[in-house]
């Protein structure tokens, strides 16, 4: 991002589980949460410099942007930045949605501007793209991303935000060793020769790479996360074994190495955190330093598991 940018820290963190806990959670994770919990989430990351909180309306629709404002009460605005999304298919039929959307989500964080805003999807570029630019003239949004989108998509919200003498600064997509179509699709590089920080997401496949869940000890039953991987949880064994191995050297887990590549690709991956001792481990991540042919053998057996974890939201890149 621009140098005017807060300094980002190399791990973001994701809180669309948080959208789980409580009432009105949409049980998408099946995750059991506390504020408690989550609030000492909260502190050690912060006291760790982990900074940049990554949410969206969507993520229980208001629940996690709530629930975030809770956790973070008591810091000072300047001590964390604030990642949050226009999501296309919830606009309002008002004049301008974007701005309503984000009038919305500013009260539920109890903020007056957020430091990353998105926008969640390329439903229509065109349409939603310019309403970002009166929000970044009034300085509610400090920056700008766009998530989702393929090339083509960038370059055109890129455009449209250049002719107003903005910019698109940051890109957010899934990328995973299970799931490389950016890097393929040259979205990596794209954003690497322009100095554009690419947002790696799910680079855990929600939880189904951390070695932590598997055939015998499958995700939380009824969750959607369990229906997107259960069935190919012992696809995944090699190289969640390989993980654990090449973690087991350095004394961390297999998905601190799953963290540790998103890394070494040049991406800051956003790692969606529920307990305190997933820190510990984003700290581990960040000394592991992967020799080429390691990047590139558990690259392979990402290829080999032979699987496609495309979310149900997202496009072939
Ligand atoms: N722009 C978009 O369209 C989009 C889409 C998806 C996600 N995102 C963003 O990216 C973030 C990350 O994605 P995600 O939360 O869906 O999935 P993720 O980061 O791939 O996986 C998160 C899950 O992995 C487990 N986990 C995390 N750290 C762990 C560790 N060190 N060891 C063992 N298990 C660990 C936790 O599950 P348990 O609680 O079961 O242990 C956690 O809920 C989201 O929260 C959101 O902010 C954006």
């Amino acid at each position: 991002m621009t140098s005017k940018t807060p300094a980002v820290p190399a791990v973001a963190l994701g809180t669309w589980a948080w959208g789980d806990s409580g009432e009105a959670g949409d049980g998408y994770f099946g995750s059991q949460l506390t504020a408690s919990g989550l609030r000492e989430v909260v502190e050690k990351a912060q006291a760790n410099g982990f900074t940049l909180w990554d949410t969206a309306v969507v993520y229980g629709m208001g629940h996690s942007e709530t629930v975030l404002a809770q956790a973070l009460k008591g810091y000072a605005r300047s001590e964390y930045q604030l990642s949050t999304k226009f999501t296309p298919q919830a606009a309002a039929d008002g004049d301008d949605p974007v701005a309503e959307m984000l009038e919305q989500s500013l009260g539920r964080l109890g903020t007056e501007y957020v430091d990353l805003y998105w926008i969640h999807n390329p439903a229509d570029v065109a349409r939603w793209t310019p309403l970002l630019i009166p929000l970044l003239q009034s300085g509610k949004i400090k920056h700008v991303g766009v998530s989702n989108h393929n090339l083509k998509q960038i370059a055109l919200a890129d455009q449209i935000l250049g002719e107003a003498g903005f910019r698109v600064e940051a890109v957010q997509n899934h990328y995973s060793l299970l799931y490389r179509g950016s890097e393929r699709a040259g979205i990596l590089d794209y954003c690497r020769e322009r100095d554009v920080r690419f947002f790696s997401y799910m680079v855990l496949e929600q939880g189904a790479l951390t070695g932590r869940y598997g055939p015998a000890h499958p995700l939380p039953a009824g969750s959607n996360r369990a229906a997107a991987y259960n069935g190919i949880l012992p696809k995944l064994q090699a190289l969640t074994d390989r993980m654990r191995a090449i973690g087991g050297n350095r004394g961390a887990s297999a998905a601190d190495v799953a963290t540790a590549w998103a890394i070494a690709k040049g991406t800051t991956p956003i790692i969606g955190v529920t307990r305190t001792s997933y820190i510990d481990g984003l700290i581990r991540a960040g000394g592991i330093e992967l020799a080429d042919e390691e990047i590139a053998e558990l690259e392979a057996l990402g290829d080999a598991a032979d699987v496609d974890t495309r979310g149900w939201w997202e496009q072939e890149m």
